[in-house]
């Protein structure tokens, strides 16, 4: 309709493993699927897909009431919850993973799910692409997000194109401090990667088009560590892009994902590795629980349709990515337990480090 923004929330969530964290079971797509097609038949939203990236369930869904509205939320949780009892009956791993609080408030933020969300009115043809990752964190978009924005080696049309020669507002996170700041490209490139560089602390949140505030991109940036209060799960983020006409072209947003980079998440969330694009078929992440992976789902949007998806990492052209993702693995993992391959403490998932500390207390003397 003309004149109504369209609404894209992406709201994932990991209520159950198969086999252990590596992957889906198929009913829980099915309900989810079943779910969704109900309340749309009811007119609570307009279209969706549902996939999954490792053990994460990814709901993808159109409508057109704006971010964070409670009736989305809602559906979103209720279909975690439906999908918790599907996990304990089959006896999935870690069922109910992410669902952190038992009854549900308005909105999901904070209570365990991940949800990326953005708004707009809908241009000629708009093309967005879906990116969910496993095994990492939102931390993991800084470095794609800044190629595709900010860096001229990588978007030919910040140079070329006139209307993308202002450049961009970022929204940063600091996820410590639970603080934003709005920076701008290319004007503050350098505050902006003294921030964005420590991933693990400042994330990326959305992305404006300095010309005229169009919205170019929108991430996950829930930290569970930090919902609730200790590190309870894997914050495995998911981000919305949209593109052409003024904003990336879709090979300028999935170029940096040629390159394989190192982000936090494998194993345990205990670990770096590097992140591998792959095809919907191969996002389960298996050898030592990783390495760390990243789908990414186009769609065309429609008059609040989305017409897709078309699976945008099937194809040879990341062939050498993943073979040079595998041969950064193995580098790391030769590592073992020793740092960059481990994190550092204060970043590890799990650690035993305060009682292995406790237990050597009396036994640590002054070094002469
Ligand atoms: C990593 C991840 C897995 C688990 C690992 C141990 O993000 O989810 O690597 O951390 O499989 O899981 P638990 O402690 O549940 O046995
Ligand atoms: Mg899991
Ligand atoms: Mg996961």
């Amino acid at each position: 309709m003309a004149g109504m923004k369209t609404t894209i929330s992406v709201i994932k969530a990991d209520v159950g493993g198969y086999v252990g964290h590596s992957s889906m079971h198929p009913d829980l797509v099915a309900k989810a699927n079943e779910m969704l097609e109900a309340a749309t038949e009811k007119g609570r939203l307009v279209d969706f897909h549902v996939t999954s990236c490792g053990d994460d369930l990814e709901l993808i869904m159109t409508h057109n009431k704006g971010p964070e509205a409670p009736d989305i939320h809602k559906l979103a949780w209720d279909i975690f919850l439906a999908g918790t009892e599907i996990a304990k009956k089959l006896g999935l791993y870690g069922a109910g993973q992410d669902i952190l609080k038992d009854a549900f408030s308005g909105n999901v933020k904070g209570m365990g799910p991940g949800v990326a969300e953005m708004e707009f009115t809908e241009r000629k043809s708009e093309p967005i692409i879906v990116f969910m990752a496993d095994k990492t964190s939102p931390g993991a978009w800084n470095l794609p997000l800044y190629k595709m924005f900010a860096d001229p080696f990588n978007t030919a049309g910040l140079v070329i194109d006139p209307s993308m020669h202002e450049g961009f507002n970022f929204l940063i996170l600091d996820v410590l401090q639970s603080k934003e700041i709005m920076l701008s490209a290319p004007d503050e490139l350098y505050d902006i990667l003294a921030l964005i560089g420590s991933h693990s602390r400042y994330m990326i949140k959305a992305i404006y088009r300095r010309a005229d505030g169009e919205i170019g991109a929108s991430a996950s940036t829930q930290k569970l560590s930090l919902i609730a209060g200790k590190y309870v799960g894997k914050d495995d983020p998911v981000l919305i892009v949209r593109s052409q006409s003024g904003l990336p072209a879709v090979g300028e947003v999935l170029e940096p994902f040629a390159f394989p980079h190192i982000v936090e998440g494998w194993m345990r969330g205990s670990h770096n590795g590097p992140l591998m694009p792959v095809s919907f078929e191969d996002a389960t992440p298996t050898r030592f629980d990783g390495p760390p992976r990243v789908i990414a789902a186009g769609f065309q949007v429609t008059d609040t349709h989305l017409i897709g998806p078309v699976d945008m990492f099937d194809d040879p052209g990341f062939d050498m990515t993943r073979d040079k993702a595998n041969e950064i693995g193995e580098y790391m993992r030769r590592h073992g337990p020793f740092e960059p391959h481990r994190l550092p403490a204060d970043q590890m998932e799990y650690t035993t480090l305060p009682s292995v500390l406790a237990r050597m207390k009396d036994r640590f003397k002054e070094a002469k």
